[in-house]
């Protein structure tokens, strides 16, 4: 088997980097270790920045989005007992928009389905050869039989457990990490909206985030401990958590529902670099992790592959590799940012078990500042839009 790019991964920025290559007629195969149900199914993010649902909209793949997404103009942050509105689209120009990340992979496999892409679904034992020679080889196994995919390039998007990062010997690479000392608790709801804008809550008893899916469904979390257990947690008791976290001095309540799913996620902020060794490329999650607070991840995988298909495109029309040998150093500077900005979001937010009485007044009066000040409240709004 031969082909242009080997794509190790079909989450956003795998799919996408097929997609983005097929419109510039270059050729790509998508290995997957997970069934196509599996990937149009899993719940992660929501958020889109204003550039992703640009680029969507720009290669035919935002039809959906643009139809089912909600598009939000603002947000809020609630503590003290009151909600502080930042309107994203007075201070920034941009919005955002609210549309399961779930339904992005859906539309890009579609997409390259229709277009005769080729996607393998339930690969196993993938592993990466040759990347330092100019025919790097990927082998697995797909039904039963043992492959070799030769190709000129690998595009390793297989998130932060694949096996691509690991091909890159330890002695070449630096890898700076965070891991915080909690996680979030996520549940699906059957309910009306609680509120027009996504709420960013901060409380002594820890975060808690509403967001919504649809008219009828709602998307929530609220900071838990990460080795904690959904079994702990009855829906009486969830609902008791959300209702103490967002008491207020208006009368607003969440809206309860049926919850129809639950679960745990720990939160790190990592990256890895570089982006590039030989003929091997990371995107997305495979080269850096942010805590959800920022909403980045999805974006910053759009983001790699987008600047990566423009570097593969230089290579095949003019034989130039200073996009590609430029990859690493222009994706991080956007990784950093966002790295920053959810380290920011996520410090300000939660609550942190060993801050003092001292860290918890400045923590406080940061927020304070952040709502009562135009500029400071700019500096987030750009951030989130991902203005830059
Ligand atoms: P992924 O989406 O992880 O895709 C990688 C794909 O590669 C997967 O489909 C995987 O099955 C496949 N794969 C792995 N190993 C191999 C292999 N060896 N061979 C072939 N295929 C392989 N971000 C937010 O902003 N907000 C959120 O609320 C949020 N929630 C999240 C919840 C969870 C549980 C997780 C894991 C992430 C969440 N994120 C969230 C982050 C966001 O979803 C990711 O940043 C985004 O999915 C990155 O896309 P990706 O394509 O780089 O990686
Ligand atoms: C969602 C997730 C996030 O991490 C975030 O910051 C905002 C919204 C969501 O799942 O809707």
């Amino acid at each position: 088997m031969r082909t242009q790019v080997a794509i190790i991964g079909a989450g956003p920025a795998g799919l996408l980097l097929s997609h983005l290559l097929h419109l510039k007629g270059i050729e790509s195969v998508v290995l997957e270790t997970r069934t196509r149900e599996d990937i149009e199914s899993t719940i992660r993010a929501g958020v889109l920045e204003q550039g992703t649902m640009d680029i969507l909209n720009e290669t035919g793949v935002g039809e959906r989005m643009k139809r089912e997404g909600a598009l939000h103009h603002g947000i809020e942050l609630a503590f003290g007992g009151r909600r502080h509105r930042i309107d994203l689209t007075e201070l920034t120009g941009k919005a955002i928009t609210v549309y399961a990340q779930h339904e992005v992979i859906k539309d890009l496999v579609a997409a390259r389905l229709a277009a005769q892409g080729q996607l393998l679904f339930g690969v196993s034992g993938t592993s990466i050869e040759g990347v330092e020679t100019s025919k790097p080889r990927v082998r697995f196994m797909h039904e039963g039989e043992q492959h070799t995919l030769e190709a000129d390039f690998i595009a390793g998007c297989d998130g932060f457990h694949g096996v691509s990062r690991p091909a890159i010997p330890e002695s070449k690479r630096q890898d700076y990490q965070r891991i915080y000392p909690f996680g979030w608790f996520g549940v699906l709801v059957e309910a009306p909206p609680s509120s027009d804008e996504l709420i960013y809550a901060q409380h002594d008893r820890g975060f808690v985030l509403i967001s919504t899916r649809s008219p009828t469904v709602q998307r929530m979390y609220f900071q838990c401990d990460p080795k904690d257990s959904v079994d702990n947690w009855s829906d009486d008791r969830i609902w008791n958590e959300f209702h103490t976290r967002l008491e207020n001095g208006d009368g607003w309540r969440v809206k309860e529902g049926k919850i129809f799913q639950k679960g745990i996620i720990g939160m790190r902020s990592f990256v890895s670099t570089p982006m590039q060794h030989g003929r091997l490329f990371l995107a997305g999650d495979a080269a850096h992790i942010v805590p959800p607070t920022g909403a980045k991840g999805l974006n910053l995988a759009v983001g790699d592959v987008k600047r990566l298909a423009q570097g593969i495109e230089d290579f095949y029309r003019s034989a130039s590799e200073e996009g590609l040998a430029s990859y690493t150093e222009q994706a991080l500077k956007r990784i950093w940012r966002a790295e920053y900005f959810s380290w920011w979001m996520t410090s300000m937010l939660h609550t942190f078990d060993d801050a003092s009485p001292f860290q918890r007044q400045i923590q406080r009066a940061e927020l304070e500042n952040v709502v009562n000040s135009r500029a400071l409240s700019t500096a987030l709004a750009e951030n989130y839009v991902g203005a830059f």
